[in-house]
Order: C-alpha cells, then sequence, then structure tokens
C-alpha cells in the first residue's frame, strides 16, 4: 500500500488550468484547504485502472463538484458525470456545482433518482468520496449497491471509517435524517456484502482527513 506522500508525488502536478483556479469558500467542504483538499483526492484517483486522458468517471454523492475541479487540473479530455440524492440538500450541492463548472463542457452535474442508471453506463468507474463515512451501514450497504447491481464492468471505489465496531457510532443526525457528522462501521461489512455478490473487495489505501479522521478507501469490482 502506497503512502499519501508517495501517491501526492505523482498526483500534485497541475499541467492545466483548473476549471476554477481558486474555488470559492465552502466549496471544499470538511477538507478546506490546499495542499489538503488534493491531497485527499490523489488517494481516489491513485485507485482507478482508468485513470488518464479519455477517461469516463461518475462521482456518486459529488457534493459541490470538487473532484471534477481536482481531475480538471490534471486532464485535458475526460467525461465526468456528479449526482447527488434529489433532497433538499441535494439540489442545493447540484445548484452550486452547476454555478462553479456549468461552464464547463466536461462536465454535467444530475440526480441519482433521475440520472444514475443512464449515466452508470457511459462511464468506466464510480467514485464515492466521504459519503459512507456520514451514513449508517444499512443505507450505504444499500447506495454501493445501487451502483454495483446498475452498472457494467464498474470499479468502484468508496471509503468508510473502520474502528472495529460490531455496531454503529455515529454523531447526531448533521445534514439530515440519518445523515451523520460521521458514521464508523466494519471492514467486515463490506466483506459480507461483497462475498455475497462474488465482487472483488480490495483495500486500497487510508488517509486522514479533517480533524484527522482515519479513512479506509476499498474498492469494489464487479466482472
Ligand atoms: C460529505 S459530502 C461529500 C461530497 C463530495 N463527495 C466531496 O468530497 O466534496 C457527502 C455527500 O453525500 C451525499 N449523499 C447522501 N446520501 C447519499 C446516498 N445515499 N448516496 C450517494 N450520496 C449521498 C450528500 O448529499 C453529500 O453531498
Amino acid at each position: 500500500m502506497k503512502t499519501t506522500a508517495e501517491i501526492w508525488e505523482t498526483h500534485k502536478f497541475e499541467p492545466f488550468t483548473p476549471s476554477i483556479p481558486i474555488p470559492p469558500k465552502g466549496l471544499y467542504g470538511g477538507t478546506s484547504t490546499e495542499p489538503q483538499a488534493s491531497q485527499g483526492m490523489a488517494q481516489w484517483i491513485d485507485t482507478l485502472d482508468t485513470y488518464g486522458e479519455g477517461m469516463s468517471i461518475l462521482d456518486y454523492g459529488c457534493g459541490a463538484g470538487i473532484f471534477f475541479n481536482f481531475l480538471s487540473a490534471r486532464l485535458k479530455n475526460f467525461t465526468y458525470k456528479g449526482v447527488e440524492p434529489n433532497t433538499k440538500f441535494g439540489q442545493n450541492r447540484i445548484a452550486l456545482a452547476k454555478k462553479s463548472f456549468g461552464h464547463d463542457s466536461r462536465a454535467e452535474f444530475g440526480f441519482i433518482e433521475k440520472d444514475l442508471k443512464k449515466w452508470l453506463h457511459e462511464v468506466d468507474s464510480v467514485v464515492a468520496i466521504s459519503v459512507y463515512t456520514h451514513l449508517e451501514p444499512a443505507a450505504s450497504i444499500a447506495s454501493i449497491d445501487n451502483v454495483m447491481t446498475q452498472g457494467n464492468n464498474i470499479e468502484f471505489t468508496f471509503s468508510i471509517f473502520n474502528r472495529k465496531v460490531s455496531h454503529v457510532v455515529s454523531s447526531q443526525p448533521a445534514y439530515g435524517p440519518g445523515y451523520h457528522g460521521m458514521s464508523y462501521w466494519t471492514i467486515e461489512w463490506v466483506e459480507n456484502y461483497s462475498n455475497s455478490k462474488g465482487f472483488t473487495l480490495t483495500h486500497e489505501s487510508d488517509f486522514k482527513a479533517a480533524g484527522g479522521h482515519i479513512h479506509n478507501i476499498f474498492k469494489l469490482t464487479a466482472l
């Protein structure tokens, strides 16, 4: 497993201009500053076999689209689809993403309920960045299943907080019902899900996010 520093050595360069040079305040969510925000993002692209010019990717739970901005600083030609749940919070995030990146023809933003199925068949890989660290395991597994059973040879990278607990330890709902400031759950839950479906599960890397919490990054592949 590579360290954050090693991964950053490979992905820190910015040969092209990002879609927006200085992200507006609030766009980076919990990880608010550079280079910490981009170091976190680099951990995800390092998992992608499909990473490079011409790639296509779906950002599941894309928030305000900061992963798009990160990719736009490193690749010239790529296709990006960002989706959010059609909740009040999700609508707000998609509106902000469109305001920030709507001018860039490489990006499209939409909603899980309306756009996921169609877009899953148009991309090579899916990332869910800092999504399941906020949802309870049952909701997370349902959300992962939504991608894995509708996609087609999809590489799906996501992170969880793993504290080897046998039950969910979560703070109070932060952003909406069932959507917590943080949600800890076990690697065994992901393994059981993956085994039951016959998927391949790999533990790709770990990184420290804002507040010092360790995120474990996994990849699920359906072949
Ligand atoms: C902490 S934010 C991370 C946003 C973005 N990925 C980033 O790194 O900036 C978590 C996002 O997950 C979305 N979300 C909540 N429930 C979801 C679900 N069941 N499936 C996918 N995304 C979900 C939220 O609306 C929110 O925008």
